[in-house]
């Protein structure tokens, strides 16, 4: 029997790609810009294994044009929501992704998109960068306090700890709301007080999204829980931005309701140009890149080839999303 067929939708680093092509016959997708719908239903055609991107629909249609030997999709990424993991289930394929390994990757970025819309941080570089910094002000770029602020975290799985954490260090109350995700097991020591949703929204000066994309949490910061919080608090977002209704939050944001916000996810990706949230000073965007760091990067391409690599030898995968696809 020859090596099995694989396609790789992006160029991932290199320590995965060493690991697949060792076993099989790899094709890369070589551009920079991913395969459209329609290339890339024809390029999975005879595959026995998907190597996608949280970019790239994985459903049931274009599982069928793989056709019945695909055994594996393994996701360079920890969130599924691009996969119909229901119905790779029912045609017997295994899904896997990367949890773990970028959950501190992600905390930093949501603690460095926090810390610069309290202090105006994008702003301030813009204000140098564009000529305008002609001397010391006393009223300049004037933002909020983060330590001894408090914090609200909604979703508190491995990430949403992860910033409670980093939280504590910068001397925060901290809030959160599990919303369907709760830790599997609390430090004895954690100092984060667990409320309803509302006294979340009510009390945070900071709220930070770490649920996945589901029914259930989609757009659900909305106009009606945008009106419960603070006019000063600030919204950050590096979870999934269908979980931001983001006209409702462009419309807070420019009547004053809501101070600002750091999103490193939007709903569609990328951003519109002409959004009307590009227009406002008081929000960041960063293009996707909680999990951008070169180790962690790294170290999810070697996951996502071991959980390829076991799909194709039929074994369980190290890292499975749907363990029902065993029986
Ligand atoms: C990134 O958003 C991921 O799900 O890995
Ligand atoms: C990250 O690994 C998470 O799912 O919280």
């Amino acid at each position: 029997m020859g090596k099995p067929h694989v396609f790789i939708t992006r160029r991932i680093l290199e320590a995965g790609l060493k690991m697949i092509n060792q076993s099989c016959d790899m094709e890369i997708w070589p551009e920079n810009f991913p395969p459209t719908p329609q290339e890339l239903k024809e390029k999975v055609q005879g595959m026995q294994g998907i190597l996608c991107m949280l970019s790239d629909r994985m459903d049931g249609e274009l599982m069928d044009w793989a056709g019945e030997g695909l055994k594996v999709i393994s996701t360079y990424a920890v969130g599924v929501d691009n996969i119909d993991v229901a119905k790779a289930t029912r045609r017997g394929i295994a899904v896997g992704n990367t949890p773990g390994v970028l959950t501190d990757a992600t905390a930093d970025l949501a603690f460095g998109l926090l810390l610069a819309a309290a202090r105006r941080i994008s702003e301030a570089d813009r204000m140098v960068r564009g000529g305008q910094w002609k001397t010391w002000e006393p009223t300049t770029l004037l933002g909020a306090d983060v330590h001894g602020a408090t914090l609200g975290i909604v979703g508190f799985g491995r990430i949403g700890q992860a910033i409670a954490r980093r939280a504590h260090g910068f001397d925060m109350r901290v809030l959160y709301c599990a919303h369907g995700h709760a830790p599997k097991e609390l430090p004895a020591d954690s100092k984060a007080e667990e409320v309803n949703f509302d006294t979340l929204l009510q009390e945070s000066d900071f709220i930070s999204l770490h649920v996945p994309l589901t029914a259930e949490t989609r757009r659900l910061m909305n106009k009606e829980a945008f009106d419960k919080m603070k006019p000063s608090a600030i919204l950050v977002n590096t979870a999934r931005g269908g979980v931001v209704d983001q006209q409702a939050l462009a419309e807070a944001l420019s009547s004053g309701k809501l101070a600002g916000a750091a999103l490193d996810v939007t709903d569609p990706e990328p951003i519109p140009t002409d959004s009307p949230l590009l227009k406002l000073e008081n929000v960041i965007i960063a293009p996707h890149i909680g999990s951008a760091s070169t180790r962690t990067r790294e170290r999810m391409a070697v996951m996502a080839a071991e959980n390829l690599l076991a799909g194709l030898r039929g074994e369980r995968l190290p890292y499975c999303v749907n363990p029902q696809v065993y029986g």
